[in-house]
């Protein structure tokens, strides 16, 4: 469907086609112009789609953003801001091919008012226009693309991270830990997946660390064998080995890594996606001992993440990961907003986000940059078994990349 007729159908779509509750909360908001007009109204309703991965890869992921997402929802009695919301989730599948046409139909067919969620950046990467265009606010509550739009707009924004972002703080500490060994990076065979060992290269590089080689595994998603990569790794005299995967990949990788390289005393670094949440149980001991960068670990120690963690573990029977908290962060910025938006519209929406000033997170306070990213803090975690249970202790807070 063009962008033309998308808008034609938003101004011509009218309220009979919004059945049951949308009726009965009669201010209902979308894009359809029903927004219920004044800043601070705290009645009527509006419509919010989630897209993540509920098939593919990444499925876990977009398992835990669902559960951090409606977590925020469960505990303000579905509200947001006052508005009763009325949430339409599709599937972003496994990527761009899928999560593109699944997240342009809940602006162009189900006209809701902004949409949270996409884990992958490529997907993300490519929908940014879409929101731009149609003037509906985009919280992006994973997927890292370091360059998600040219220029910042009110209608993009992320409660995630950077690709580089994560990964170059460290740089300077893998550095201090090897000394003048090299390292050897391997990463996902797409683009997350090189810009997210790029940041960590190029701030390793910049303290003067060697680098022993560089590979990405294709198929994206779908390498199941890493012998003739760690091999190489092997061969090539590294002293460490530094990685993204997440998801599934994640739990094949260091799996391998244990069998192929274990007891040789080369270190295992990445970013923290590869060792959290449902990732890590299946990892089991293979996992011990890996270092990671991240701005989220169940076990930091603050009064918000404890409170977070207990009501997160009470509902799901499980512990929450970063992707819960960014997915429940998006929540709460959705809720700061529509306290202050004139309306329900995207426009309305996307203009109030600017003004949410600092966001109280289970991850620490944090406060969108000019960028519209997160300005956040990033630990070195280690994977340890506390009180019995394998986690991502927290090690230090990292200086910034
Ligand atoms: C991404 O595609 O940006 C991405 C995917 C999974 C992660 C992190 C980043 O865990």
């Amino acid at each position: 469907m063009s962008f033309l007729s998308a808008s034609f159908l938003r101004k011509a779509a009218v309220v009979p086609a919004l059945v049951g509750a949308m009726m009965l909360t009669a201010c209902g908001g979308g894009s359809l112009g029903g927004g219920s007009g004044g800043s601070g109204g705290t009645s009527g309703s509006v419509k919010i789609g989630l897209s993540v991965p509920k098939s593919g890869t990444y499925a876990a992921l977009g398992k835990d953003m669902e559960q951090g997402f409606k977590l925020y929802l469960t505990q303000n009695d579905n509200k947001l801001g006052g508005k009763t919301v009325q949430l339409v989730e599709t599937d972003e599948g496994n990527g761009p091919q899928t999560g593109i046409p699944a997240t342009e139909r809940l602006v162009t067919q189900d006209q809701v008012s902004a949409v949270v969620g996409l884990v992958n950046s490529a997907t993300a990467s490519g929908l940014a226009n879409t929101f731009n265009q149609n003037k509906v606010p985009l919280i992006v509550a994973n997927a890292g693309s370091d360059k998600l739009v040219d220029t910042p707009s009110d209608y993009i924004w992320r409660t995630s991270f950077t690709n580089g972002g994560v990964n170059a703080p460290m740089g300077a500490k893998v550095k201090e830990e090897i000394g003048s060994g090299s390292v050897y990076l391997l990463g996902s065979d797409y683009a997350a997946g090189k810009e997210q060992v790029g940041g960590f290269k190029k701030a390793f590089t910049a303290a003067g660390g060697k680098v022993a080689g560089e590979e990405y595994t294709p198929p994206f998603g779908a390498t199941t064998d890493w012998q003739p990569y760690l091999n190489n790794v092997r061969n090539s005299g590294a002293k460490a080995v530094y990685v993204f995967y997440a998801g599934s990949e994640a739990v094949g990788f260091v799996k391998q890594f244990k069998q192929f390289l274990g007891g040789t005393g080369i270190k295992l670094y990445g970013s923290g996606f590869l060792t959290e949440g449902s990732v890590l149980d299946a990892q089991g001991d293979a996992a011990n001992g890996v270092q990671t960068s991240l701005h989220y670990s169940d076990q930091l120690d603050n009064p918000k993440n404890k409170e977070f963690v207990k009501a997160y573990s009470d509902a799901y029977k499980t512990s929450p990961t970063v992707y819960s908290v960014q997915a429940y962060d998006a929540a709460n910025v959705l809720a700061e907003a529509l306290k202050k938006a004139d309306g329900t519209t995207g426009e309305a929406i996307g203009a109030a986000i600017g003004k949410v000033g600092q966001i109280d997170s289970p991850r620490g306070t944090w406060s969108f940059n000019a960028q519209h990213d997160p300005d956040q803090k990033y630990y070195l975690r280690e994977v340890r078994v506390v009180d019995g249970k394998r986690v991502n202790a927290v090690v230090e807070e990292l200086k910034a990349g």
